[in-house]
């Protein structure tokens, strides 16, 4: 379903550049319900806007549902995301009516697209769990049954693919637990692949599989289907307890820039100034040899 290799995205203001993914990896399969973990500001929204069309990537590839989303024309970038992708948010007060019924605020979407279908709506209010209240009023809603309200929107268009991005982040334990029900519900009855992007780390183990981001890179899927999973072992991948990060990519940007992580460089001493050299074959990176006192 989603195959991103070596995606970067690069934001440029006047004169600040920042790599908020440098070089990401990451396939997911369809029918998979899959978190990305990751500290704020790991990139973490960044992959997701790209992933739902919001965004734009700067280089590198990213495939979803057979979309190439680099090449992709705006035209068809405006298909994709009525076709392709439904999208939740941690605040959806950004695309909630509040002064329409629940019902008619599923209904809008499908208006939008000529596609009103009467029964389909209520069908998806009744799976969140809001069949008696789909003729209230957003505002006379609570928090939590606002964010299955847009868990319903968001699958109006019958998605191939849901992204949420926090979709936990602003509701009690046990709203969380409802959603994070209802996602598993609708991935099993209906075969959407779902990927929710969190910095809780307690939804790791409601998920099939698990991908810590760092930095804008993920590294690599250290979780894969692990029943044993734990707050522990994701928490070591966080902050870098694993093998296996020690074997991320490193990209090199259309300039040759490269970023080398932090503990190669403390490993050898190297500080702000480094010194290469170039076989014919490999490029040793190391401490400058003969610059003593000259930092
Ligand atoms: N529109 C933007 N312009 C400039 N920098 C941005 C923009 N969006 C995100 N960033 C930067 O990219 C990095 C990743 O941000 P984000 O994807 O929002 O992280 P997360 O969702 O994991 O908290 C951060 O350093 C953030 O400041
Ligand atoms: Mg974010």
């Amino acid at each position: 379903m989603i195959h991103c290799e070596g995606l970067v995205k690069i934001f440029k203001s006047d004169d600040i550049e920042v790599v908020a993914l440098q070089g990401l990896n990451l396939t997911v399969e369809q029918g998979e319900m899959m978190a990305i973990i990751g500290n704020s500001g790991s990139g973490k929204s960044t992959l997701l806007n790209i992933l739902g069309g919001l965004d734009r990537p700067s280089a590198g590839q990213v495939n979803v549902g057979g979309w190439d989303l680099l090449k992709i024309s705006d035209d068809q970038l405006v298909e994709y995301k009525r076709n392709t992708v439904g999208f939740v948010w941690q605040n959806n007060a950004r695309n909630l009516l509040p002064y329409l019924t629940a019902l008619e605020n599923v209904e809008m979407p499908m208006l939008l697209t000529g596609k009103l279908d009467r029964a389909y709506a209520k069908q998806l209010l009744e799976w969140v769990g809001l069949k008696d209240r789909m003729h209230n009023k957003l505002h006379q809603l609570s928090g939590g049954e606002q964010q299955r309200v847009a868990i319903a929107i968001s699958l109006s268009n019958r998605p191939k693919m849901l992204l949420a991005d926090e979709p936990t982040g602003s509701v009690d334990t046990s709203t969380s637990d409802q959603i994070m029900k209802i996602f598993r519900e609708v991935n099993r009855e209906l075969g959407i692949t779902i990927v929710i992007v969190t910095h809780d780390l307690t939804l790791a183990s409601k998920v099939d599989r698990v991908v810590a981001i760092r930095d804008g890179l993920t590294s690599t899927e250290f979780v894969k289907r692990n029943p044993n999973l734990d707050l522990a072992t994701v928490e070591g991948a966080l902050n870098g307890g694993l093998q296996e990060i020690h074997e991320a990519f490193v990209v090199v940007d259309r300039v040759g820039r490269l970023q080398v992580p932090k503990e190669y460089l403390e490993a050898v001493g190297i500080d702000g100034r480094a010194s290469m050299e170039f076989d014919g074959e490999r490029i040793v990176i190391m401490a400058p040899k003969s610059l003593e006192g000259d930092k």
